[in-house]
This record gives structure tokens, sequence and C-alpha cells, in this order.
């Protein structure tokens, strides 16, 4: 059995928050968020759009491209750190409005690293059961959500969307997905942290006094820790496959901040024009980045079928992970 990706989609909602924007909510300016992340605009859901929302519209968009429907789904991952509930889960409703069967579905949390997180469990899933014959799985965030419009150094860098796959579970053939490199480290588990309305500190008058429902975020550790676990990842993935870096059509890395972006591609010695960067336009959107970029890169003609495309991220927990594909 080969796992293949037999569609992908995204979706990005439809109000622009720019930097010029930004000016006037906190004391910064276009040029430091420019030369410090590249980021230029980002996309914010409106207040009735969902993460569900999101993630049903980009799901659509990958079933069509897939020539499939809901109803012929046979589970479907959410990776999110911002599930419309904390239960029932995001699948669930994603289930629900795609007219799916009563078929598997789950959340994944694992921050940035959730869509990678999302694509090895699901990808392992599939080889290990072909009743699982098309999967959905889906990144969807709305950041907007839990970050601080009153702080500088996090409002800047997020935005909101979601990206999606459909997996098709083919007899024989390449495998598509054939090495992957995830881990995580704990002992960073307060660098980047929504500290409140879980089990430790629970909703209460007090928490959203303190602004604890936002995200809370050391910058500068997060940063080089970025760049360690993604190059340290991806070198693992391509010494373990016996790929060179000049082997790799497209590297696409998360998009949390173009300087992170060409500090791995550097290390990695892979040309700028072989790292997709789309982060000037949608800004961090956590799990949905890879999601997003990978739809982006396919409808643009940069990615081309038989290419072989290396993924990585990084993201809260600390969470890290990097992976071959053959589109
Ligand atoms: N506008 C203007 N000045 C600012 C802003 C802003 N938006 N934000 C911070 N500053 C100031 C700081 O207060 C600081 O001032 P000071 O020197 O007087 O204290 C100065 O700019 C420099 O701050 P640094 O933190 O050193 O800036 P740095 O070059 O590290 O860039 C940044 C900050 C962009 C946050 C960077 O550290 C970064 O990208 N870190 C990684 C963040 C990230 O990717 N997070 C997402 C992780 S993925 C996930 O799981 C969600």
């Amino acid at each position: 059995m080969s796992v293949y990706i037999a569609g992908t989609g995204s979706y990005l909602p439809e109000r622009l928050l720019t930097n010029a924007d930004l000016e006037k909510l906190v004391e910064t300016s276009d040029e430091w968020i420019r030369v410090r992340t590249g980021i230029e605009e980002r996309h914010l859901a409106a207040k009735d759009e969902s993460t569900s929302d999101m993630a049903r519209a980009a799901a659509e968009r990958a079933l069509k491209s897939a020539g499939i429907t809901g109803a012929d789904l046979s589970a479907i991952v959410v990776a999110t750190s911002t599930a419309d509930y904390t239960f029932p889960n995001t699948a669930c409703l994603l289930q629900h409005s795609l007219g799916c069967g009563h078929i598997l579905c789950y959340d994944l949390c694992a921050a940035c690293s959730g869509l990678i997180y999302a694509l090895e469990t699901a990808t392992s899933l599939m080889r290990a059961n072909k009743k699982y014959r098309y999967v959905l799985v889906c990144g969807a965030e709305k950041l907007s959500g839990i970050v601080d419009w009153s702080d500088r150094n996090t409002c800047v860098l997020f935005g909101d969307g979601a990206g999606a796959f459909v997996l098709e579970n083919r007899d024989g053939g390449e495998d598509k997905f054939p090495v992957s490199s995830l881990g995580a480290d704990g002992t960073y588990s307060q660098t980047l942290i929504l500290p409140a309305g879980g089990s430790r500190n629970p909703t209460s008058h007090e928490t959203v006094d303190q602004r604890m429902h936002y995200i809370h975020m050391a910058g500068r550790e997060t940063f080089k820790l970025a760049i360690k676990a993604m190059v340290e990842s991806s070198n693992q993935v391509l010494t373990e496959s016996g790929v060179s870096p000049d082997e790799v059509a497209l590297v696409i890395p998360h998009q949390a901040n173009r300087r992170i972006i060409q500090a791995v591609a550097q290390r990695l010695l892979v040309p700028p024009d072989r790292v997709f960067d789309n982060v000037n336009r949608y800004g961090n959107t956590s799990a949905s980045s890879i999601g997003i970029a990978f739809d982006d890169a396919v409808r643009s003609g940069r990615l081309k079928r038989g290419d072989l495309v290396l993924l990585t991220a990084f993201g809260s927990g600390l969470t890290w992970g990097a992976m071959l594909l053959r589109y």
C-alpha cells in the first residue's frame, strides 16, 4: 500500500490586516515588522467565522481537487490549537458539515508542528489498515481569537486560515511519504504558551483580568530553538533517506518569520529559490501554514507531480518535525 496526496485546498478569510493597520493598534511600524519578520499583511476571520468554518472551506477545495466528496472519506484529522470548542472536536464538526459517514474523527494539538504531526499519524493509520482509503488532514486556526491585540511582541506575527490534504491509500506503488523525523522537548513548555482555560488555570475572572487567555511568548528563545529544531530534523530526514538537498524540488517550512526561513535554508544549503515563502501575505497561521503554502505551490505551478518536497516545522511544546514526500 502507498499513501498518495490526491488533492489539496486552502482558505484565507476575506478581511486583511496590514502593517499600517497595526500601527494604529500598538506602538510599531511597518518597517520594524517587515525587517524583523518579513510579514506585510495577514488575513483575519470574521467575528462569526470559526476554525471549523475555515477548515470546511479548505476541505471542500481539497475534496474537489481529489475528485471525491465528503461521503468518500474514511477518517478526518484536524491539527489545531484553536478548536471551536474544547469538546466536541473540530473534526466531528467537519464530518457533519461535509456530509461524511460516521467515520473516525480526531483533533491533534502540536501547535505549529500540528500539520506534520497529523500527516504522520494519518499516513501511519492508512499504512496499517487499508480500510482508511481516503483521509482528510486539515490544519486550521483562528489565532486572532487568542492574540493579545495590545501586545506588540505577538500581535504583529499571526493570522487566520486553513489548509487541507486529501490522502489516498493506493494498492502497490512507491511510498510517497518515505521518511520523517518528529520530536518534542517539554522542557520548553513555558516558552510559548496560552496559560489559562485548561485544567491548570481554569477560566475565572482573575485569569481574564490577567490576560492569561492570550498567547505568551519568549520571542528570542523561540527564534533560536526554531532554527535548531528545523535544521536538525531536516538533516536527519535527508541523511536517513540518502537524498541530497539539491534533489529536493521545494522545501516548505512553517511560515513563522522570514528570517527563520532564510536561516534554515542557509544551514540546509538549499538555494532560496527552492524554499517556499509566503509569510509576507499571511503571517504565521500556525498548524495551517504548511497546508496553505503547499496548496499555493500546487496551484501556482511551483510544485509538479513527482517533485520531492521537504516539509519542516516547529511549534509550542516545543514540538518539531520534518517530512520528505513525493507529490
Ligand atoms: N514593533 C516595534 N518594536 C517591537 C515590536 C513591534 N511589533 N515587538 C517587539 N519590539 C521591540 C522589543 O520590545 C525590543 O525592544 P527593546 O530592545 O527596547 O527591549 C526590540 O523590539 C527587539 O526585540 P527582540 O525580541 O530582540 O526582536 P527580535 O529581533 O528577536 O524579533 C520576533 C522579535 C519577531 C518576535 C522574533 O524573536 C521571532 O520571530 N521569534 C519567533 C517567534 C515565533 O515564530 N513564534 C511562533 C512560534 S510557532 C507556534 O507554535 C505558534
